[in-house]
Formats: C-alpha cells, structure tokens, sequence
C-alpha cells in the first residue's frame, strides 16, 4: 500500500545567526548534509539525525546555537504556559543532579515580559521534579548542564534544548581581546560574503585583536569553527555518544589543508598587535597569518587581494571628528594603495561611511548585536577617483564652490540640525566644525591645489588692498583667529597625511615556507571575548 506521508528519519533543528547571514546560513547546513533547510528570521529550520546535530555544532561558522524543539503549543497567559510546560516529561530530558538555566524570547505576543516568561518555565519544570521525587533541580546560569530556550512568537510557545550551550561565537582560540572585538560569527560571515575562498591574499589593516584574519585562516585551512572548543551542552545530554563524537571530530579534522595565500593582519596599536600574536600563538596559527603594527596608510598591497576591515565606530559625539577624518583617510588609502583590490568594510554608520567618498558596489545590512551596520564593498581600480576629486562634483556651473553638493557636508549639515533641534551637543564643541572645514578647503584650494579656482584679476595695489581688506584689518581678533585657523588647519593636514602619504616602502611579498597547523590542541582557553 502506498504510504500517504513519507516517513522522515531524524530531528527537526533550528540553528540560529545573526540577521542578514540566512542565506549563507542556509548554503553551510545543506553542504553539512541537512535536509529540509529552510530559512526564518534570523536562521534557518532543518531536519537532521544525532550525527549532524554534532557535525554542525562542530564545523557551522555561521550558526550562533543549534536548537532541538520538544514541545510547541499555543499560549496566551503565564498559567497556560506554566500547565504547558509542565505536561512535558522533564525526567525524561535531564538528570535531579544536573543543573539547567531557562533563557526566553517574546515576539508579538500577549505575553509581554520575558524574564517572567522564563521564571514561568522554571518554576513548571522543579515543581515536576518536586512532586515526582520530592527533590528539585537547580538552576545555574553561567555554566548550566542543561539549557532550555522559550520562544513564544504571535502567542505560539516552542520549548527548545539548546544543543550548543555557550554561544558558537565562543571558539574557544582567543586568549585575550583588545576594544571593541567583532564577533566571531559576524566575521566570518563577513568572509563569505565576501566571496574569500583562501585563492588570494587577504588583508585586515585595522585587525584589532585578530578575529576577521583568524577566521579567515580558519576557512582557508579546513580548520573547523569549533576546533579549540571544549564544550557543548548535548554531551551532557541523556543517551549523549561519546563514540560519535569522537567520530565527528576525527572526519572534520582529517580535512585540515595548508593555505595557499598570504594573510596579513596589521593595526597601529602595539597593544592589539600583542594580543593578536599571543592569540595567533595559542591557536598554532602564528606562522599562518603574518601580523605587524603598521598604519593603514602604510599598507600596499603588490599582488591584489581582498581586504576586509572593521574601522573604530566612535560611537562618542565627541569622537565623531576624528571619525569624519579617519573614515576620509581610508578613502585616500584606499584610492592610492589598494588599486587592484577589492575592499570590505563594515560600518555603523552609512553617514559616516560617505565620508570614504568611493561609491560603493554592494552594501549589505548587517547586525553585529543590536547595532545595524553596513558592510560595503569598494572595488578599486588604477585611477579610481573620491567623490569630490573631479572639480564638476564639487563646482557649481559658474565657478563657485557649491559646498551643499558634497555628500559629507550635506549629510553632516543635516545631522548637525537635527541634532541642534534635538539639543545634543554639538559638533564644535572641541571639535573643528564643518564650516571650519569649508574655510580650509577653500583657502587650500586659494593656495593653488585646485586648476578651477581663478585668482581675482587685481593689478593695482589699491584695488588688492580693497579686496583683502578684510585681511589686512589690523583687528587683533581677526588676528588672533587667524592664526588660530591656520594652527587648526595644520594640525587637520597633519591628520590626514597620515593617510595620503603612503609610505614608500615595499611591502614584503615573499611568501614564507607554510607549516601546518599543529594538531595537537593548546591547552586551556579562555574563550571567545564578544557578545553574541
Ligand atoms: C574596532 S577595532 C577592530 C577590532 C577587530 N576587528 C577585532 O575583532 O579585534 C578597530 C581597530 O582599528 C585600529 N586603527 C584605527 N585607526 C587605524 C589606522 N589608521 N591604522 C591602523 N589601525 C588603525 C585600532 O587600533 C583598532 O584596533
């Protein structure tokens, strides 16, 4: 007879990530053999056996946590949800002498406060336990045996287990981490959307701690994303097979490959340069990644490649100057170093990120936490030109400077309203103003720097003196404010040279003798250092 549904072998899993990482999400579970993968907010459904529960817990660089359903219901109110869960057999799932933790997610729901929606859930799930053997388990948040996920989304409860346990960002090869570490997920989500593959060199100018160059060895070397990790919660799961585990590991590991090209980590901080080589050390990977402290500005790539970096946010008012700076800076280099090369970089703030002045050719949203970011992709070419190099883009038919036209300024004028309305502070509070700027560019540009601008025609003495009067005032202040300007200015240039005289040193190509990696696993690790 014929079978009018087709059995299905298996569990049904969600893995979780970060929002804008579906897709690729999505190509990784098929490629590690799911079935049935199909794409939800912020992850991806699948169906899979005991064995890919581990083999995507172990290889998956894009999920965030692996989750197992057990029970799905509808529920309105704290009482059902209390009822619910406790139809469920929690004898059968964990042991009274191991330790559990209840982490909750409302979405669109009647239910309105997460935290009582877990508290809800515990208390349903000692009260079994107390009423059945007259013990209760106990709850540990930091390093529970057991974790358990409640998902109520438009009042329809899922109970997950969590098979993950600490966030799969935690790879477990970082031993330290400097500001501002991105996440180890992100980054290498980064990575493949990016389309590195390890067939060409790869750069991150601004490597911080090390993680988007680490992963990127990770990815180029087979190394599987949970190589240095101890833990995870399924092995202290009823009936967990400790054979099969082994199994996974043992597959995943005979896959480790060498890397073909160069990957070059650098960052003007010696502090993070430090972290990043006693990372690389601790993970055996220090012969795979060359890193050095070096400006950006000093970097010059001989071969193409790709470069990814993830610049400071300055998400401070008063640090947004310097970002304006730094953000133009990356622009220039960019420009005169980097032709041949195609270019990543994730930002908060598109904005900000205007300030590059290179159009863009792809912008892709991402989430790093809550903070919405954009990764934009540059490609640079032999006589790619800034927004503003061509005097059209910046010039009003008539010859006169039509500063309302420049992204940066429009967009930073905008702001500075808005935010003048709004009453933050503003932006020349300390910090050199847009019109300051405006004033500068105009007298470089005066100083003969731009072929458009046309010296007024004066050839008599009285006439020159009537046009600079102004100038030659003998006002103290305008003096004094002068002076101040010019000082400013100088200090300004000094900023940006930073970035637009590249140093003239070539960089070093050679390729060094490659090593394997070590096979044997460093000893204890810290663990991952940002939020997931
Ligand atoms: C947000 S952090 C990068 C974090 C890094 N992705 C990680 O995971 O650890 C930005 C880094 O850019 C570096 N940086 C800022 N300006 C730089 C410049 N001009 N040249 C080189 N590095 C720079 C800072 O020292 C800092 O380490």
């Amino acid at each position: 007879m014929e079978s009018i549904k087709e059995f299905k072998k298996g569990m049904d899993l969600t893995a979780k990530t970060f929002a804008g990482l579906e897709e690729l999400l999505a190509k990784e579970l098929k490629e590690l053999g799911a079935d049935d993968v199909e794409i939800i907010k912020r992850g991806c459904t699948f169906r899979g056996d005991e064995a890919l529960l581990y083999k995507v817990n172990y290889l998956s660089r894009l999920a965030i946590r692996i989750l197992k359903p057990i029970g799905v219901f509808d529920v309105k109110n704290d009482d059902q949800l209390y009822d619910k869960v406790k139809r469920i057999n929690w004898m059968d799932v964990f042991k009274l002498n191991q330790t559990f933790s209840v982490d909750a997610n409302l979405f669109h729901s009647d239910m309105d406060h997460s935290h009582y929606a877990a508290l809800k859930t515990k208390d349903a799930i000692v009260d079994q336990f107390r009423e059945s053997t007259g013990k209760r388990p106990w709850v540990n948040v930091e390093t529970p045996h057991i974790y358990i996920d409640v998902h109520i989304s438009h009042n329809v409860c899922t109970i997950s287990l969590d098979s993950s346990g600490e966030s799969l960002h935690k790879r477990g090869y970082k031993i330290g981490s400097d500001k501002a570490p991105i996440n180890e997920i992100l980054a290498a989500g980064m990575i493949q959307l990016a389309g590195w593959k390890g067939d060409r060199d790869f750069y991150d100018p601004m490597c911080g701690s090390g993680t988007i160059p680490m992963e990127a060895a990770m990815l180029a070397m087979n190394i599987p994303a949970g190589y240095y990790r101890k833990e995870f919660a399924f092995m202290n799961w009823e009936g967990f097979n400790q054979e099969l585990w082994d199994k996974t590991k043992e597959d995943a590991d005979n896959n480790l490959t060498e890397h073909e090209c160069n990957i070059y980590a650098s960052d003007r901080s010696e502090k993070a340069i430090g972290i990043t080589k006693r990372n690389l050390k601790f993970a055996g990977l220090h012969k795979d990644i060359e890193v050095k402290v070096a400006f950006f500005d000093s970097i010059k790539p001989e071969n193409g490649g790709v470069l990814i970096m993830n610049p400071p946010y300055g998400i401070r008012m008063e640090e947004r100057g310097e970002m304006r700076d730094l953000y133009k800076g990356i622009g220039n280099v960019l420009k005169n170093n980097f032709a041949g090369c195609e270019a990543w970089v994730i930002c908060p703030d598109f904005d900000q990120a205007k300030f590059i002045g290179l159009r863009p050719s792809q912008k892709i949203t991402l989430y790093n936490g809550p903070i919405e970011t954009k990764f934009l992709k540059f490609e640079v070419y032999e006589g790619t030109k800034r927004y503003g190099d061509n005097p059209d883009e910046r010039f009003s038919k008539e010859g006169k400077k039509d500063f309302s036209k420049r992204d940066d300024f429009r967009d930073s004028k905008d702001r500075q309203s808005d935010e003048a309305k709004r009453g933050i502070k503003k932006w020349d509070d300390g910090v050199r103003s847009l019109e300051e700027d405006r004033l500068d560019l105009q007298k470089t540009e005066s100083d003969g720097e731009n072929e458009n601008y046309q010296e007024p025609n004066l050839k008599r003495s009285d006439d020159r003196k009537k046009y600079y009067k102004n100038d030659e005032s003998n006002s103290d202040d305008r003096r004094n404010l002068n002076t101040k300007r010019s000082q400013d200015f100088e200090k300004h240039m000094e900023s940006l040279r930073r970035f637009t005289n590249s140093d003239k040193k070539k960089s070093d190509t050679k390729k060094p003798a490659r090593k394997r990696i070590s096979t044997k696993k460093p000893p204890e690790a810290e663990g991952g250092d940002s939020k997931g």
